[in-house]
C-alpha cells in the first residue's frame, strides 16, 4: 500500500451498492424499445438482468470514469451496456452445451426457467442491445467510439468468448497446464474487467498513463476474481452464492485450484490483488479508495 487510506468493508459494500442502485435504475427502464421486442424474448433478458448480481462490472467502469474526473453518472449507459454483456455471457455460460448449471443469482438458470432456445437468444439479445445503448450515449463520438471498441474486442473472440472457448476445450480431467489456465482465466474474465476500468476512463479523456494505470489494475483484478470464483466454487456455499457450487469438479473443468491446490490458489490471488492495488499508487480521493478495496474484496468474498 502507499499510505493510501483504507476503505472499511461497510463503506466499500454502501459505495457499491449505490454504484449498483443507479445502474439498476436505468437497466429497469430498459432504454431499446420495449414495445418491439417479442414478450417472451423481453422477458427471458429481463429475468437474468434483474436477478441482482454484485454488479463488479459496471461500478468499476464508474469508479474509474469518476477517478479520472468526469461525473460518474455520465457514463452510466455504458456501465448499464457492460452489465448487460456481463449477464448474456452468464446465461450463456449455464447452457447445457456450456457448464450445464441449474442456478444463476438465486434463481433457476434462464434456460431452465424458459428454454435453451429463449435463454441463447436472450443473451444474443442482450449483448447486441448493449452497442445500442452504448451508441445512444451524449458524450464526445470520438471518446464513445474508442470505449466500444475496447468492449467489443473485450467481450469477443479474442476476450471472453474466446476465453470461454479455451475453457470448453480445458474441460476434462486437469486437461491443462497453469500456463494454459492463466491465459483462459485473463481471457474468459480478466478482459471484461479489464475494459470495464479501461473504458470508464477512456470516456473520461483520461491520460495514456491513467488508462495504462488502470489496464494494469484490471488485469489483475481480473485474475484475482476468477480464482477467487474457483475457490468459492470449492469451499463456498450454494445459497449464499446463488449458483451451484462443486460445478467445476463436476464438469473437470481445468481450474487454478484443481491444479495447484487451494493454498496456492489463495496466494496467487493475494499477489495479483496487490498487483492491482498497487498500480493506482498515483491515484488518490474516495473513488481510488473505492478500487483499491474492491481489489482487497474480491479476494475475501463469500459470493
Ligand atoms: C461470475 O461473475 C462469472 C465470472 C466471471 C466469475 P460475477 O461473480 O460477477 O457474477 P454476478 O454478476 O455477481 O452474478
Ligand atoms: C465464467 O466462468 C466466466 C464467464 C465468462 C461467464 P465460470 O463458469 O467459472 O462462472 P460461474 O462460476 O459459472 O459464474
Ligand atoms: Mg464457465
Ligand atoms: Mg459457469
Ligand atoms: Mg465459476
Amino acid at each position: 500500500m502507499t499510505g493510501a487510506a483504507i476503505m472499511s468493508d461497510e463503506v466499500f459494500k454502501a459505495n457499491l451498492q449505490q454504484r449498483a442502485n443507479v445502474v439498476e435504475e436505468f437497466l429497469k427502464n430498459y432504454p431499446l424499445d420495449n414495445a418491439a421486442i417479442p414478450a417472451r424474448l423481453r422477458q427471458g433478458m429481463l429475468y437474468s438482468l434483474n436477478a441482482g448480481g454484485k454488479r463488479f462490472r459496471p461500478a468499476l467502469c464508474m469508479a474509474s470514469a469518476g477517478m479520472c474526473g468526469m461525473d460518474e453518472k455520465e457514463v452510466v449507459p455504458f456501465a448499464a451496456a457492460i452489465e448487460m454483456i456481463h449477464t448474456y455471457s452468464l446465461i450463456h455460460d449455464d447452457l447445457p452445451a456450456m457448464d450445464d448449471d441449474d442456478l444463476r443469482r438465486g434463481r433457476p438458470s434462464n434456460h431452465r426457467a424458459f428454454d435453451e432456445a429463449t435463454a441463447i437468444l436472450a443473451g444474443d439479445g442482450l449483448l447486441t442491445d448493449a452497442f445500442a445503448v452504448i451508441c445512444d450515449m451524449p458524450l464526445p463520438a470520438q471518446n464513445v467510439l474508442a470505449a466500444a471498441r475496447l468492449l467489443a474486442l473485450a467481450a469477443g473472440s479474442t476476450g471472453m468468448v474466446g476465453g470461454q472457448m479455451l475453457d470448453m476445450q480445458l474441460e476434462g480431467a486437469k486437461a491443462g497446464t497453469l500456463a494454459d489456465v492463466e491465459r483462459m482465466e485473463a481471457l474468459k474474465t480478466g478482459a471484461m474487467i479489464r475494459a470495464s476500468c479501461v473504458c470508464g476512463s477512456v470516456l473520461a479523456g483520461a491520460s495514456a498513463a491513467q488508462q495504462a494505470a488502470l489496464e494494469t489494475y484490471g488485469a489483475a483484478l481480473g485474475c484475482a476474481f476468477q480464482i477467487a470464483d474457483d475457490i468459492l466454487d470449492i469451499i463456498g456455499d450454494t445459497e449464499k452464492m446463488g449458483k451451484p457450487a462443486g460445478s467445476d469438479e463436476k464438469k473437470g473443468k481445468s481450474t487454478y485450484p484443481a491444479l495447484a491446490g487451494l493454498e496456492k490458489s489463495r496466494q496467487r490471488a493475494r499477489a495479483e490483488a496487490d498487483t492491482a492495488i498497487a498500480a493506482l499508487s498515483g491515484f488518490t480521493g474516495p473513488e481510488a479508495d473505492f478500487l483499491r478495496a474492491m481489489a482487497n474484496f474480491a479476494i475475501r468474498r463469500a459470493v
